[in-house]
């Protein structure tokens, strides 16, 4: 079904004029501090509705999950999933709720970047609320990229792990994870998940800088790229290893991190603000998420945040997926 934005706007001017009082205070403050105030609006009030540009349908056709995917919102344009998807974590939108978009146009990437987000990716969002404490939230990080590395590596790609949550393929980028985790009175309120995979990105539209680090994974193989399959096996990947979080297997978790780990085993360098760098060999991860670092004395060094660069002669190939 396709719904012009003028209809979209029309059609939330009018439930939200019928449903004036349903709409509390709260409710409202809320609604005007996210950017999709009117889509969500939208949502809100006409519940599990799909707009359906990737068809949900085909996702679900290939999904076996218990409780993830079972609600998609799936739209041709969105400034941010994250951001609509944050809306619905407000209003009671189920744990496992997934929000899809074609195209943002305000994609969001870590440290305040923005995330190009054209036609020719998977922009989507997870809603989830676990009983957890907000120390822990990292891990749903770490969990979600080792996800991603095994459905590409379902697809019989080479796919790699690098700090801190960075997929590659030939050492390039192909997909990045924005966790944002909202608390209250020291608990997690609930978890947005969100997913950027770039499957047919035509990366010349990329400035110079991104351009050179940044890949698709049509560009790197001769995969056939199908976005709902590739959707399905992700949450599919994704439920198992959400499903060892929640039951603190974070050894089970960590140990498929590291074995698909770019950066484990690497003498790398980690940028970080205001010209600070470490260089040294990575030799681990720890359950909050942080890299540890031997440094050229010898010195253990946590790094808790920065980017971190692998020279390209220090990567490892002998590690092919047979090996695994
Ligand atoms: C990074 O900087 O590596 C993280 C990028 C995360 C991008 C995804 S795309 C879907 C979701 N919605 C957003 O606005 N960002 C995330």
């Amino acid at each position: 079904m396709i719904i012009s934005s003028d209809y979209m706007k029309k059609s939330m001017q009018e439930i939200i004029s019928k449903n004036k009082e349903k709409i509390s205070e709260e409710a409202a403050e809320g609604i005007f501090q996210i950017d999709e105030v009117e889509i969500a609006k939208f949502l809100k009030q006409i519940g599990n509705y799909e707009i359906d540009y990737i068809p949900s349908g085909k996702i679900k056709e290939n999904l076996n999950t218990k409780y993830i995917g079972k609600n998609i919102y799936s739209f041709h344009e969105v400034e941010s999933t994250n951001s609509v998807a944050k809306f619905l974590a407000r209003f009671d939108s189920p744990e496992g709720t997934i929000v899809l978009s074609e195209i943002q146009t305000r994609g969001k990437g870590r440290s305040g970047r923005k995330w190009e987000s054209p036609l020719g990716g998977i922009w989507l969002s997870i809603i989830l609320k676990p009983d957890i404490d907000p120390s822990k939230a990292s891990i749903i990080t770490l969990a979600t990229g080792v996800a991603v590395a095994k459905t590409l590596r379902g697809m019989n790609i080479d796919a790699r792990i690098k700090w801190p949550n960075d997929i590659l393929i030939n050492n390039k980028k192909v997909c990045g994870i924005l966790t944002e985790a909202n608390s209250k009175f020291n608990a997690v309120d609930y978890v947005i998940v969100g997913v950027g995979i770039d499957t047919k990105l035509d990366t010349d539209i990329l400035a110079d800088d991104l351009r050179e680090k940044t890949t698709s994974i049509a560009k790197e193989t001769k995969v056939t790229v199908r976005e709902s399959e590739i959707i399905a096996n992700f949450l599919n990947e994704f439920e198992e290893v959400y499903e060892l979080f929640k039951n603190e297997k974070f050894d089970e978790i960590l140990y498929d991190w590291r074995r698909m780990s770019q950066t484990i085993g690497s003498y790398v360098e980690i940028k970080q603000p205001l010209g600070i760098s470490f260089t040294g060999t990575a030799v681990g991860i720890n359950d909050q998420g942080a890299l540890i670092l031997e440094l050229d004395n010898g010195e253990l060094k946590k790094i808790i945040s920065g980017e971190c660069i692998i020279p390209e002669d220090e990567l490892d190939y002998t590690h092919t997926l047979d090996n695994f």
